[in-house]
């Protein structure tokens, strides 16, 4: 194989050079492409683009593979705890056995914040969506620990990442339990990472509480699924502000913006919402399926469909049995759960979901283990940013240890021409 591409333009001929990653995926260097040409590609929603070079995470949506740092997602859900697998991410291998003390005794020294963060919690309406509170927290944090971060310095970098490991399951906690109305608490420092979130999220004031090795677990998982996905829509985000050199705390601040909105993690909370919502008209699955497939009809299954996996995703398939397990070892029955069943064997079944690749995603099933374990419709974005918090602060670190130039994509401009007032 030619390891350049020729473009014609104009009776000319450039060459531009090929680009092959480990996985073999290979891509065209266009670096030099308006220079050379004084033409630019045009690529909405940057479909075939390829931002950067990363060896954090590789995913091949075709087959459904997920891998981080070179394990498999199956591998890690089985065999992992997420703190070991956001050691991975952000440190580039898992931790021996004295790394990972060190990690978890820095992580508990570092975890409190500022008193006065919890005035700026009461100052939000109750009603105000944790997403917007979670991502203005973050941004916060920014204030009462200013000191500046040489990216250069690895004492520096992992004081900052520590500090957001730590700090930020206690703004999640907060989060909820200001939807909750229940008052504000700290970390039990004598648990591990992940049951000390439920710690921090479920403990009531006037009971005592252990969590359930079947939430530990389920936590586990939903947290070691969300920790990374390559450069989708909040970890470019993340990356576009890094690169102006914007702090760590404010590029996570804005990806939470990010996942956010329904098209991205805000999926989970919008999956539960649409199955209420079939569920108040009645139940009938099929006239939900003919609206998702009307083109006159902007409703879209929620749930279904993903940007880059046109295969079943390799989350949902971990998730879908996590969920079955949570259910069952919860003995909950839950009536939204069938109608989510008939919509999934229905759209598996339907050939305008087959002909489009469309599959349930991981968002479709995560849902539905929150909701089991309690967790409040609004907090399941939430809950997706704390799993994804490692990802974010691993790709923020490439992008400034492989000194990249800062974002800016360039426009194909249709708007009026130059007229006078
Ligand atoms: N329901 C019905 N039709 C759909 C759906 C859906 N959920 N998703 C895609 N389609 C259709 C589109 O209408 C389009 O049809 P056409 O070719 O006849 O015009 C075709 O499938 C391709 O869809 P695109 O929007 O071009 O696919 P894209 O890759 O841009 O979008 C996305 C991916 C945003 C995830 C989309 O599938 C979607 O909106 N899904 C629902 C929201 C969702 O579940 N998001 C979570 C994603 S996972 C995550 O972020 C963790």
């Amino acid at each position: 194989m030619s390891d350049l591409v020729k473009l014609t333009y104009q009776d000319q001929t450039f060459e531009f050079p090929l680009i092959e990653g480990s996985e073999n995926e290979v891509g065209i260097d266009i670096k030099t492409l308006r220079a050379k040409t004084g033409l630019i590609t045009f690529d909405p929603g940057y479909k075939n683009t390829g931002s950067c070079k990363s060896s954090i995470t590789f995913l091949d949506g075709e087959e459904g593979i997920l891998r981080y740092r070179g394990y498999s997602i199956e591998d890690l859900c089985e065999k992992a705890s997420f703190i070991d697998v956001a050691f991975l991410l952000i440190f580039g291998e898992l931790p021996t056995k004295k790394e990972l003390e060190l990690f978890n005794k820095e992580i508990r020294q570092d975890s409190i914040v500022d008193e006065d963060l919890k005035s700026i919690l009461k100052s939000f309406p109750k009603a105000a969506h944790p997403m917007g509170v979670l991502s203005s927290l973050t941004s916060a944090l920014i204030a009462f620990n200013p000191n500046s971060v040489d990216v250069d310095s690895d004492q520096d970098m992992r004081e900052a990442i520590i500090m957001l490991m730590a700090k930020f399951p206690i703004l999640v906690s907060w989060t909820h339990r200001k939807v909750k109305g229940l008052p504000l608490n700290y970390a039990n420092t004598s648990l591990s990472y992940v049951e000390n979130i439920a710690h921090m999220m479920f403990k009531r004031p006037h009971q005592d509480f252990t969590a359930s090795p079947v939430l530990v677990n389920a936590l586990n998982k939903l947290l070691i699924l969300h920790a990374d996905h390559e450069q989708n829509c909040s970890t470019s985000t993340v990356r576009i502000v890094g690169s102006s050199h914007a702090g760590l705390f404010a590029s996570v601040s804005a990806g939470i913006s990010a996942l956010w909105g329904p098209l991205h993690g805000g999926a989970n909370q919008a999956v539960i919402e649409m199955l209420e919502a079939i569920k108040a008209d009645g139940g009938d699955t099929k006239k939900y399926m003919a609206k998702a497939k009307d083109k006159n009809d902007p409703f879209r299954l929620m749930g279904f469909g993903h940007r880059v996996y046109k295969n079943f995703d390799p989350r949902a398939r971990i998730i879908k049995k996590a969920a079955d397990e949570v259910l069952q070892e919860l003995e909950i029955t839950d009536p939204i759960l069938q109608i989510a069943k008939d919509l999934e064997q229905e759209a598996l079944n339907d050939q305008y979901f087959i002909d489009r690749k469309l599959y349930p995603n991981v968002d479709f099933y995560s849902g539905i283990i929150y909701r089991a374990l309690g967790i409040p419709t609004e907090m399941f974005t939430v809950m997706f940013a704390l799993g994804r918090l490692p990802g974010w602060i691993a790709q923020w670190l490439e992008m400034r240890k492989n000194n990249e130039p800062i974002g800016r994509p360039r426009q194909i401009y249709d708007g009026k021409t130059l007229r006078n007032i």
